[in-house]
């Protein structure tokens, strides 16, 4: 079973941005099996980057769609990307520096935090973009 499914309430109507929503959840999926099957620091650490840099990538091709259709909440909408960005970041130094392992609580906190920004914060922009016709 999946540590997170992906399911049509995540769907933001936009296909650009569900494929990159899907590839987020594809990643900590992949991070939760390597945590589950005792893959090295190394490996976990791959894999953690490789999320966090996608992660980037996509709240930077999200806010040039919103920022190109002059989206209202575009500012409080990159604070909170802004915000994810830094936590990951103190968290992936911290297990750079072996002051904490992958966890569960980790995991969690990665998971809950996309689920809730997908399924609540990404869709207020959706019906305002999809009537734009962004796809
Ligand atoms: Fe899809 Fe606002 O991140």
């Amino acid at each position: 079973m999946l540590y997170l499914e992906w399911n049509d309430s995540f769907s933001v109507k936009i296909d650009s941005i569900d494929k990159q929503h899907q590839k987020l959840v594809d990643y900590i999926n992949e991070l939760h099996n390597a945590m589950l099957q005792g893959k090295s620091k190394q490996i976990l650490g791959e894999i953690l980057n490789k999320l966090a840099r996608y992660t980037v990538e996509h709240f930077t091709l999200e806010e040039k769609i919103m920022a190109d259709n002059n989206f209202p909440e575009l500012a409080s909408h990159k604070e909170a990307h802004k915000n994810f960005v830094k936590k990951v970041g103190e968290y992936r130094q911290a297990f750079e520096d072996g002051k904490v392992l992958m966890s569960i609580e980790i995991m969690n906190f990665l998971k809950d935090w996309l689920t809730n920004h997908i399924m609540g914060t990404d869709q207020n922009y959706s019906q305002y973009l999809v009537s734009r016709g962004v796809k």
